[in-house]
């Protein structure tokens, strides 16, 4: 709901202001892919050879927010629409200070999804598709919860009983099974760098 009363306020200082003074041209790296699939693993990774460039950046993690921001929500279809769309207009934010924003949450919906790559100025979204096969993530099983959601202990889990929806034009499709950890990295970078928001 937005209020009539609420006028949006222009601030002196604009966001290219902020990008330049950082000497960058800030994007969403949006990682996809269901649990266990290694979204926090590689964004972990890439945000590491960005700090090692000099860029500035930050990662939001499924996990972390739901320790917070996120804290109130389920894994409900309702909650989880909810959770991409706070997601999203915090990493827009971020985005808009100037930053190298890294996402890593399953974000499982398609429309939410281009929900928030609409929130950017095109070119600032970046779809990244985490993609290992629901068989290998259950084989990692990190956290042992694909084993509690095959014995009914969880509900509603991602590619067990709550649907999964692959993008269907990732910019970055990682094909973890066939790709190492470095290789899916090195192709993140590769993509910026055409893109021309790095120049290593
Ligand atoms: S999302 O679907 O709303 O984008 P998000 O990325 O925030 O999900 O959180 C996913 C993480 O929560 C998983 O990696 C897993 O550790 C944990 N989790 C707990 N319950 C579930 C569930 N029912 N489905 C998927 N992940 C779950």
């Amino acid at each position: 709901m937005t209020d009539d009363n609420i006028v949006w306020h222009n601030h002196q200082v604009s966001d290219d202001d902020r990008a330049r003074q950082k000497g960058q041209k800030p994007a969403l790296l949006w990682f996809t892919g269901l649990s266990g699939s290694g979204k926090s693993t590689i964004a972990n990774a890439v945000e590491m050879r960005l700090f090692e460039m000099g860029c500035h950046s930050f990662l939001l993690d499924g996990d972390n927010v739901r320790h917070g921001l996120c804290k109130d929500l389920t894994f409900s279809d309702v909650d989880r629409v909810e959770n991409v769309r706070r997601v999203g207009e915090v990493a827009k934010l971020m985005v808009d200070s100037g930053l190298f924003v890294l996402s890593a949450f399953i974000s499982p919906f398609r429309a939410e999804r281009a929900l928030v790559g609409g929130l950017l100025d095109p070119g600032k979204f970046i779809e990244i598709y985490v993609d290992t096969p629901l068989a290998i993530c259950e084989q990692r099983d990190p956290k042992k919860l694909y084993q509690k959601a095959r014995q009914g202990l969880i509900a509603n889990f991602t590619g067990i009983d709550s649907a999964y929806e692959a993008p269907l034009r990732p910019d970055v499709h990682l094909k973890t099974a066939e790709m190492s950890i470095e290789a899916c990295v090195e192709a993140v970078l590769a993509h910026m760098k055409a893109l021309g928001l790095t120049n290593q």
